[in-house]
């Protein structure tokens, strides 16, 4: 089917998609993860198939299902593990788009038996994951770095100073105030921001439609 995708926007490209969240160990049975769902880089990783590109999903844990010619999923589980597979691929993909919830922290050990309740008490020294984005920012050459980001203050503030603390071209900011919008759910609400500072806010609207409205933004400043 090569062919049929000629004549599309993304026809020849090659996109990276993280989505999800990360879990990381605390001993066999239990882990440190969150309430991330993936929807969001699913969508994104649909909408660009549909444009032509070809798609390596980095998934973290989730049970959405992916059946498409045209992606190719790479489960994972943890976020060194994350960063890793996104290292593997980075020479190789013109777009990355960072939408997954990758742990901030991980604890510093993982004990190789089940920890037992007799312990009493318990506390986890946590240790500072690798940032996927900034390490992929700091090797970029011709890729074009998009990175999510939840915030509850600043918001606007905080997703600009991301772009340029992780050498991104563009930020998806997702604004939490409103009703319908974040974790879990079918609809998002977003701003687009680039590295110029040029924003675009959204409508509430499904994360498929949402999906759509990113490659718009993102498209048309590849093609500038
Ligand atoms: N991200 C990443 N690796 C991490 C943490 C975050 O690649 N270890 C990416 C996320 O996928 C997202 C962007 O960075 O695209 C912003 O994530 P966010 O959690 O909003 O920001 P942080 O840089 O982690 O800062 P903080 O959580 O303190 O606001
Ligand atoms: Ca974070």
């Amino acid at each position: 089917t090569a062919h049929l995708q000629e004549g599309l926007p993304l026809s020849g490209k090659k996109v990276l998609i993280t989505a999800g969240p990360t879990y990381e160990a605390i001993d066999p049975v239990r882990f440190v993860g969150n309430h991330s769902t993936g929807r969001m880089g699913f969508e994104l990783a649909r909408a660009a198939a549909d444009l032509g590109a070809g798609v390596i999903l980095i998934t973290g844990p989730t049970h959405l299902q992916m059946d498409n010619p045209s992606i190719t999923r790479v489960p994972v589980v943890s976020a060194q593990e994350m960063c890793q597979v996104a290292l593997d691929y980075f020479d190789e993909v013109d777009v990355v788009i960072g939408s997954a919830a990758v742990a901030d922290f991980r604890p510093k050990t993982t004990s190789d038996s089940k920890i037992k309740k007799k312990c009493g008490g318990l506390t986890i020294e946590m240790v500072p994951n690798p940032d996927i984005l900034q390490t992929l920012g700091d090797r970029k050459e011709k890729q074009y770095l998009v990175g999510f980001a939840l915030e509850t203050d600043n918001e606007l503030e905080n997703a600009k100073s991301k772009i340029a603390k992780k050498n991104l071209d563009a930020i998806v900011l997702n604004s939490l105030r409103d009703e319908g919008a974040g974790f879990g759910g079918e609809t998002n609400k977003i701003t687009f921001i680039d590295k110029n500072f040029n924003q675009k806010p959204f409508e509430l609207k499904t994360k498929a439609e949402v999906a759509q409205d990113i490659w718009t933004e993102i498209l048309s400043r590849l093609h500038a």
